[in-house]
């Protein structure tokens, strides 16, 4: 029997709201609206996950897959030096791969579980899970398609992540919801996805701003974690507390 592994966030706070970090053999989603720190965490996520277990790492490699080409290679270098790591050896040891339509990505998905079976691999991450989803089934009639390939997209995620003993983090963005409106929140936001990306995502993370580098991070409908929330920071050297 594999033991699930949780790689650590960089913020303590955090990881303690996750129960020690991103875990293995599950698919951890962040949603919310731009510049909330989504890609900063999964950057982080792609150095931290290099680390000894005893670290809070995974000691293995990281996949990337980048949709929106916004993975920034000279960002991992002050995130690898926190760490103690070599900056070239880390990034040697994150494998970015380009998406440019919701049928390559799931294509690249296959090939990084092909990877997963030759190389010490510890976390897949997809950034983002639906961008291209929404550019390739943006017209009315085409919801239901889209619900059905990501759905098969998201089963073919929870296999890998089993298989291999994978941490899969994903993210995802907001749209308004009009039917969410109250008293309390005036303009509410929902992740995209609908129940195909509720179910099938175990934990999930609903991230907004605050104060300057500040960000806060809430649990979102999870059937095993309270849903608390905690505040970290987006720094230079990447999540931080
Ligand atoms: P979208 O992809 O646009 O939906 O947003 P996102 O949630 O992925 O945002 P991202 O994770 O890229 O966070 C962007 C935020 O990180 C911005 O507020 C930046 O100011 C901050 N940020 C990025 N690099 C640095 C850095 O080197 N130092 C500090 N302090 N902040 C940074
Ligand atoms: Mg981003």
């Amino acid at each position: 029997r594999k033991k699930v592994n949780k790689i650590t966030t960089g913020s303590a706070t955090l990881d303690q709201l996750l129960g020690g970090g991103v875990e293995s053999m599950a698919i951890t989603e962040a949603f919310g609206e731009f510049r909330t720190g989504k890609t900063q965490l999964a950057l982080t996520l792609c150095v931290t996950c290099q680390l000894p277990t005893s670290m809070g790492g995974g000691n293995g490699k990281a996949i990337y897959v980048d949709t929106e080409a916004t993975f920034r290679p000279e960002r991992i270098r002050p995130i690898a030096e926190r760490y103690g790591l070599d900056p070239d050896a880390a990034l040697d040891n994150i494998f970015v791969a380009r998406a440019y339509t919701h049928d390559h990505q799931a294509h690249l998905l296959a090939m990084a579980a092909a990877k997963m079976a030759e190389d010490q691999v510890c976390l897949l991450i997809v950034d983002s899970i639906t961008a291209l989803f929404r550019v390739d089934f943006s017209g009315r009639g085409e919801l239901a398609e889209r619900q059905q390939k990501l759905g098969k997209m998201m089963n073919c995620l929870i296999k890998t992540a089993e298989e291999f003993n994978v941490a899969v983090y994903i993210t995802n963005q907001v749209v308004a919801d009009p039917g969410g409106a109250s008293m309390f929140v005036a303009d509410p936001k929902k992740p995209i996805g609908g129940h195909v990306l509720a179910h099938a995502s175990t934990t999930r993370l609903s991230l907004r701003k605050g104060r300057g580098e500040q960000r806060i991070c809430k649990i979102y409908d999870s059937p095993s974690l309270p849903e608390s929330e905690c505040v970290f920071s987006i720094t230079e050297q990447g999540i931080a507390d």
